[in-house]
């Protein structure tokens, strides 16, 4: 059996229909309810529902042989675990972003609001720039508003809502996506089965990449 971390929500969900798609369906997961693990037996796995922040930790400590994740919290918690596919879904960008009319005379440390502490800290070390972590849960775009922080490090989709809070992208840091992971100890003993499991999805990546030209 293939224990398999999903992380909740719409990622969570293109995820499982790409496990569908590799051969790993589970139909009782679609089901309106409020359980959190699902079994295909026949097929040798089970899915769990977990928070996206999660799912590293479960990998990490073998409560699930595999997961998938997103590349910001991977780089953000860094899990001891082996990162085995990009998966190319929920693909974002992480980004410096603030107010239009900003700039950095470099005259003070700089305030950043972040949820993402270590990939900041990581990415300004780098540019040689000295700054204070204000550290936020969430909503991180109303900090330059209300003069919490002068710039905030966060993920960029759309774009939509930073144009709503009139604040722009100013700095590329790092490109975004799921990845699919894996516990260190499964990859050894159930290599076979985690190794089936990675091909099939790998191929489907394929499949889709070429699709889209
Ligand atoms: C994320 C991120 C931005 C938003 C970006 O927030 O923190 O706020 O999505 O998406 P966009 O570019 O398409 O507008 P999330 O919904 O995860 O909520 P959060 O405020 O709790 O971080």
């Amino acid at each position: 059996m293939i224990n398999v971390a999903l992380p909740k929500g719409r990622l969570g969900e293109k995820a499982y229909e790409m496990m569908a798609q590799s051969g790993y369906d589970c139909p009782s997961i679609l089901e309106k309810n409020r359980k959190l693990t699902f079994e295909n037996e026949e097929l040798g796995i089970r899915y769990f529902w977990v928070k996206p922040w999660d799912v590293g930790i479960y990998v990490e400590h073998g409560a699930a042989d595999v997961g998938i994740c997103g590349k910001d919290i991977l780089l953000e918690n860094r899990p001891d675990v082996y990162e085995l596919l990009n998966l190319g879904i929920g693909k974002c960008r992480m980004c410096v972003a603030g107010p239009v009319d900003f700039y950095d005379d470099g005259s003070r440390t700089l305030r950043v609001a972040t949820k993402f502490p270590n990939i900041t800290s990581d990415y300004y070390e780098k540019i040689g720039r000295d700054i204070d972590i204000i550290k936020l849960n969430g909503s991180i775009e109303l900090a330059p508003i209300l003069g919490l922080s002068d710039v905030i490090v966060d993920i960029v989709e759309t774009g939509k809502t930073l144009r709503e809070n009139h604040l722009t992208p100013l700095r590329d840091v790092v490109d975004i996506s799921a990845r699919f992971i894996c516990n260190k100890i499964s990859f050894q003993f159930k290599h076979e089965e985690i190794i089936k499991l990675k091909t099939a999805l790998a191929d489907l990546v394929r499949t889709e990449r070429k699709e889209l030209g």
